[in-house]
């Protein structure tokens, strides 16, 4: 079994050797935690990104998207608590003077007590074959109940001590559990203290009469201070959804796992305005349609997992994660949030300007409550890429590489390929490319022997390669040979729009969603 830190190795090379992620800035060495998005990974972003505001705002006529600033009113980071309560708990290690985050310090202890759970499970299942019962196994075992329980009570004394502001306690926590820092070895720390994440920056040019500003943190509060232009020029009823795709920045300490957390990143958000009361019903429902959305790509029931916090935000009644089984183990991938109406409360509070709903039903107005889902999209792109980066062995002994993106993911549908270069094949090829091309990204492949232009293909993700060869001259078939099962058909030019149409057309995935 290739082991975790090797996959996620892998992982990060593969991306740069397929033209998918490169170290931003790499000819002066790279700045830290920041990522260009390559060729082919700038496609994979802007499919996912539109996979997304298609279920959301396309397939929702309740639901419409905007395109806010990153740039707001410094106000707005007052009214949305972020000045005084975006924080992270850092804590020193005083022998390698390197900074962590204690939560993470904590999050990385309890993922190796998990690790072993995953060790006795997958030794059981080899003991006990085809009779092996997981579930039974994980209730009954009293070695991996054992583990389970000390995983959750130290998550539960950490969400408390954070969601009280006891730092004093979060630190004897990394004490009690012995937690040494990775690089010293040594458990010499100083105690714990908050940093505000957010980047600041000023507007204007001379130095009297500049206006501090600060990068937005979250995509959200551009939403909300629109809430009320969107509603009154859109004729919006409650309940109503506003979505939006941009950048957020945040100074994160601890920035690593590539582009899993960075200082500079993607959000895909929707907020939900409902009426006050309501929000137990919508957040339930939020969960199942966006547990619904990662399902529909059919990457694994078992690679996600919902995590109920125990610590929440400042502005949460309810707040739920959606895991997804990265290489380095279960992580946040989107989180789903009962905002209450702590926004636009703070809003009306900050600005002086009602941001109510007239609810012609009740024959009232009331300040909304909201349900958020947010989701990273750099994040996104991270599960989908570990998840579809395989080695497979085949029959014949040999290990294939192959990136099993979902086809309507994929940056490039379809390959074609001429056999050889001459008697006319690249021709036919290129006629095939320049029909293809109205629909489809399409590439051309005419170098080495078209079996290592296939594992180039696999490789690289491409869901279909077309091979035109000399019984293409006389009755106008190719073969079509797809990426996951590697079968090869034989049809005629005309059929293969609609063979590669049927597998990566988004209506054909959306339907999932209904
Ligand atoms: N508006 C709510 C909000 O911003 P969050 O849990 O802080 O909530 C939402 O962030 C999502 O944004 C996360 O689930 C994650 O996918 C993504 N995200 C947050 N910080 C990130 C970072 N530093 N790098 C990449 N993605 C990040």
């Amino acid at each position: 079994m290739v082991k975790q830190e090797d996959k996620f190795k892998k992982v990060i090379s593969h991306a740069k050797e397929y033209g998918y992620v490169f170290q931003s800035s790499e000819i002066y060495d790279g700045l830290s935690a920041v990522y260009d998005y390559a060729q082919n990974g700038a496609e994979l972003k802007k499919n996912i990104r539109e996979y997304w505001w298609k279920a959301m705002v396309q397939m929702n006529d309740n639901i419409v998207g905007i395109d806010a600033a990153i740039f707001m009113h410094p106000t707005t980071w007052k009214a949305s608590g972020h000045v005084d309560a975006f924080n992270d708990p850092l804590i020193d290690n005083k022998d390698s003077k390197k900074r962590y985050r204690a939560d993470v310090l904590i999050e990385d202890h309890v993922a190796k007590i998990e690790a072993k759970i995953d060790k006795e499970v997958a030794k059981a299942a080899k003991r006990f074959g085809d009779s092996f019962d997981k579930e039974q196994f994980l209730t009954t075992n009293p070695r991996v109940v054992g583990y389970a329980e000390k995983a959750a009570a130290i998550l539960k004394r950490m969400g408390q001590s954070l969601e009280k502001e006891d730092l004093a306690d979060v630190k004897a926590l990394i004490e009690e559990l012995g937690i040494v820092c990775p690089v010293s070895g040594s458990k010499n720390w100083t105690d714990v203290k908050q940093f505000n994440l957010m980047f600041g920056t000023k507007l204007g040019a001379s130095a009297d009469t500049a206006m501090e500003l600060y990068l937005r943190p979250e995509t959200a509060q551009g939403i909300f201070v629109n809430f009320l232009n969107v509603q009154k020029s859109g004729r919006m009823k409650i309940p109503f959804g506003i979505a939006q795709v941009g950048k957020a920045f945040r100074n994160e300490i601890v920035a690593r796992q590539f582009i899993f957390r960075q200082r500079e990143f993607e959000q895909m958000e929707m907020q939900f305005f409902i009426r006050p009361g309501s929000q137990k019903e919508w957040y339930g429902k939020w969960k199942e349609n966006r547990m619904k959305w990662h399902l529909s790509l059919g990457m694994g029931e078992e690679n996600y997992r919902f995590h109920d916090h125990e610590k929440l935000a400042h502005y949460a009644d309810a707040a739920a994660d959606i895991e997804f089984k990265f290489p380095f183990g279960f992580k946040e991938l989107e989180g789903i949030h009962s905002r209450t109406d702590f926004d636009l409360g703070s809003h009306e509070k900050f600005s002086g300007k009602k941001l109510q709903y007239f609810d012609p039903e009740l024959n009232e107005s009331y300040v909304p409550y909201v349900v958020e889902t947010s989701i990273g999209l750099d994040r996104m792109f991270l599960a989908v890429f570990s998840h579809a980066l395989q080695e497979e062995e085949l029959e014949n002994g040999t290990v294939r590489t192959v990136l099993r993106i979902p086809a309507v993911l994929a940056p490039t549908k379809a390959a074609v390929l001429p056999l050889i270069k001459r008697d006319g094949l690249p021709e036919i090829a290129h006629e095939i490319i320049d029909d293809l091309k109205w629909d489809f990204n399409v590439s051309y492949d005419e170098k080495d022997a078209v079996g290592r232009r296939y594992r180039r293909q696999d490789a690289a993700g491409t869901p279909f390669c077309i091979t035109v060869d000399h019984q293409t001259l006389e009755d106008r078939t190719v073969t079509i040979r797809h990426r996951d099962s590697m079968e090869q058909q034989r049809v005629a030019i005309d059929a293969v729009r609609n063979i590669i149409a049927e597998e990566v057309d988004m209506k054909n995935w959306l339907k999932k969603l209904a």
